[in-house]
């Protein structure tokens, strides 16, 4: 019998990891200067707290979450994303009382049971930070601006900012009443998904992805027409601050995400570089979030990203090939004497801090210098009883195809320099 990774996981294999490393490393870098710090919290929670945070009635909490009851009968669930485990944790470690704007960020897997394809798997990784204590628009700008600046980063900059106010619990239940009515005009004329989503989250039936839905619903009244004052200069307040920022968007009024908790700003990333995935991000703030989890009111902002998705791009684009993990040396050996001297060397070289490495496989000099080769590394020193015996070798540069003689007993100092 063999066996093959879960359907929508992927091993990210020894070719590939140099590039995420680096791609985590750059975001950690922009979230660092933005002044984030990283939280790390577990990879599952109680069930109760998506369903609670995300919203029964979401596709998330509804059909897509990894839920099992281990074996002390609690309901447990692999994490779909990771603002509520993050705000679990600011209200549980009382992470507001030392400061008054809590700025953290993640990198982490998440788990959702989703139809797997291009772009879309059931185990995928996000970057997302939030920032929690602060209700002021300008947090908003920073929040989407940081977003933004980490594409930036890779020479990403086609990406479509889509933004929308989603309102608050002032506004938006008299415009979900205002909708609800206007779609139940044409309710029987609708995908049944939307049909369903009438009476559950009306919203959702704008964000439809189906054609006919979207041709049927094109002049339906919008969110944007229908803002308290509070909401509405908040958001124009957002506007000002990207356009000031330099940050080109689009107010799409039908944009309202697939998670429950927002409130005022929503926000997504798109790229066309992807297929029909083409969220390279998505976030938006989440005023009420706190307290209805049994915080302290406290409001919030954040967005989270796909790193495969990012991924796609670099890929497409021929982005980071040259990143490589090899050996600054590679010790040969000319004989059986020879070898233990090399092995022991590369040993001692590596606890002096040099990458080295040598023949464990007992090959011949020749295969040995296929494999430095293949190995790509930077120096190769060809080792036999005559170079013990003279404690002299030739170091080959095989970057620059040159070589020379060389003290055995200096080699570390050489290579250091
Ligand atoms: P989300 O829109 O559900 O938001 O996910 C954010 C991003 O994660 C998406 O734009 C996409 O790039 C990636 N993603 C989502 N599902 C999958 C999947 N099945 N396969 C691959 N990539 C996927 C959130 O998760 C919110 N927590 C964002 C947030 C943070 N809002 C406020 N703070």
């Amino acid at each position: 019998m063999t066996f093959k990774s879960i359907r929508g996981t992927k091993d990210i294999l020894p070719s590939e990891t140099p590039r995420w490393q680096y791609v985590e490393s750059v975001v950690r870098t922009v979230f660092h200067r933005f002044n984030y710090k990283e939280i790390r919290t577990p990879v599952f929670e109680q069930t109760s707290l998506f369903a609670r945070s995300i919203g029964e009635l979401t596709d998330i909490v509804g059909k897509e979450m990894y839920t099992f009851t281990d074996r002390s009968d609690d309901s447990l669930t692999l994490k779909p994303e990771g603002t509520a485990s993050v705000i679990r944790a600011f209200i549980q470690n009382n992470l507001g009382e030392s400061q008054p704007l809590v700025k953290v960020y993640y990198l982490s897997p998440m788990f959702r049971q989703e139809r797997p394809q291009a772009g879309r798997l059931r185990q995928f990784h996000q970057f997302g930070a939030e920032a929690i204590g602060s209700s002021f628009a300008e947090t908003d700008a920073e929040v989407i601006a940081m977003a933004i600046e980490i594409y930036r980063q890779f020479s990403i900059v086609n990406c479509e900012l889509k933004i929308n106010s989603v309102g608050c619990e002032k506004c938006r239940p008299l415009y979900k009443k205002t909708l609800q009515t206007e779609l139940r005009k044409i309710a029987l004329q609708l995908s049944p998904d939307s049909q369903r989503r009438i009476e559950e989250n009306p919203m959702r039936v704008l964000d439809s992805k189906n054609e006919n839905d979207i041709r049927l619903t094109a002049s339906m009244p919008l969110i944007t027409d229908h803002l308290c004052e509070e909401c509405s200069s908040h958001f124009e307040k957002v506007k000002s601050l990207l356009t000031s920022f330099h940050i080109s968007y689009i107010v799409d009024g039908r944009l309202v995400r697939g998670l429950d908790y927002y409130t005022k700003t929503a926000f997504e990333l798109t790229s066309n570089e992807l297929g029909s995935q083409d969220a390279l991000a998505g976030g938006g703030r989440y005023d009420l979030l706190t307290q209805e989890l049994g915080g302290k009111p406290t409001p919030g902002i954040g967005f989270a990203a796909g790193i495969e998705r990012l991924m796609m791009i670099i890929e497409k684009k021929k982005l980071l090939n040259d990143l490589d993990i090899h050996p600054t040396i590679f010790l040969a050996a000319a004989d059986t004497t020879s070898r233990a001297w090399t092995l022991e060397k590369t040993i001692a070289l590596r606890t002096q801090g040099i990458a080295a490495e040598a023949d464990f496989l007992n090959r011949s000099l020749k295969a040995q210098m296929r494999e430095a080769d293949r190995q790509n590394a930077a120096f190769v020193l060809v080792v036999g009883a005559e170079e013990l015996n003279k404690q002299t070798a030739v170091l080959k540069n095989l970057r620059v195809k040159e070589e020379r003689e060389i003290p055995l007993a200096a080699l570390a100092k050489i290579l250091t320099e």
